[in-house]
């Protein structure tokens, strides 16, 4: 059975790391991955607090267990923070030392492409065997069609426009609802869609502020009173373009910033199935002498791309979604 599963260990490897991000799915790719290296008679240890717990050396040992319970909690249980110092020569060579003195023969880094360009640094720099799975509500990791985490994240977000639609509709209103996303349209473009909204601004697009406005002030002509625009955080303020719109249409309007909650919540059942394959498939990419590369889900399967392509965010292609929520519209 555990040919099966572990389809190219090599046997040679005894200990390995997981270091994460958060978001919605990771705990779920954290319990994947432990139950798979278990499996295969591996020892885990998680790495507190990502790179940061990295530098400094702070493990905590994962088995079967530690992992249980957690399938449908958001966020990471293994703590995570941003670490300037891993940037930093000094950073790094405490990182890999703190992985030699705790005999950390592996690492498996689940985040976004700033966790896996760290991943790629120890890779391809330091020579630490190191795999990375895709986890961002952005979906911005270069090469990988989805990330863990983006599914949930549009669905918390759609769960919150469809209850400020709720208010848009009864006093007639113009609501400015933004997104997050980073540098990406991604997120913003999926909400905008499945929430049918009338408008998004997104980082890909250039924003004719003219033409939205006389938009909107036609259809107010015609008799439609309630508007919802998306703003991608990387485009532009929801503050900034309500105050657009109220200057060019003189009509009111209202703003909702939806932040972090985007980043959190119970994961989807498709964002825990993602997690099961992607920490699976880590353990078995590692475990069978793979190294700098990234695991992904293509076509049905999961397949291996360079951590340097993972490591870079992607450029988005919304154009034909964006077409379509305006026809639609
Ligand atoms: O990358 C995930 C993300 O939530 C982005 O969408 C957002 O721009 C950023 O992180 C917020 O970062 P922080 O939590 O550090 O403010």
């Amino acid at each position: 059975m555990l040919d099966l599963l572990i389809l190219g260990y090599n046997g040679r490897m005894k200990k390995i790391g997981i270091l994460t991000r958060d978001c919605a799915g990771v705990n779920a790719a954290i319990r994947a991955a432990v139950r798979t290296a278990v499996a295969a008679g591996l020892e885990v240890s998680g790495v507190l607090r990502g790179y940061s717990g990295l530098v400094d050396g702070d493990f905590v040992p994962l088995d079967r267990r530690s992992v249980s319970g957690i399938i449908n909690m958001g966020g990471t249980v293994l703590k995570t923070s941003r670490c300037e110092l891993f940037l930093t020569a000094e950073g790094q060579a405490r990182a890999v030392a703190s992985l030699r003195s705790h005999g950390l023969e592996g690492l498996i880094v689940i985040g976004g492409n700033g966790s896996l360009a760290g991943a790629h640094v120890l890779a391809s720099v330091h020579g630490v065997p190191t795999v990375g799975v895709p986890a961002t509500i952005d979906n911005d990791v270069g090469g990988v069609d989805l990330a863990i985490g983006a599914d949930t994240s549009a669905n918390v977000a759609l769960d919150a426009l469809d209850k400020i639609r709720d208010t848009a509709t009864s006093l007639e209103r113009i609501f400015v609802v933004e997104v997050m996303g980073r540098d990406c349209g991604y997120l913003a473009m999926q909400v905008a869609l499945a929430g049918g909204c009338e408008e998004v601004l997104l980082p890909e697009r250039v924003l004719d502020a003219a033409a939205m406005s006389r938009e909107i002030q036609e259809g107010h002509a015609r008799g439609k009173k309630s508007w919802i625009v998306i703003v991608a955080e990387g485009k532009a303020r929801a503050q900034d373009v309500a105050g657009v719109i109220h200057r060019r249409t003189g009509l009111e309007t209202r703003i909702a910033v939806l932040g972090h909650i985007q980043r959190g919540g119970r994961p989807t059942a498709f964002d825990r199935i993602l997690a099961a394959r992607l920490g699976h498939a880590a353990v078995e990419a590692l475990a069978g002498g793979q190294s700098d590369v990234c695991v992904h889900f293509k076509g049905g399967r999961t397949e291996l791309l360079p951590l340097g392509t993972a490591g870079q965010a992607k450029a988005c292609d919304v154009s034909h979604d964006y077409h379509l929520l305006k026809l639609l519209a």
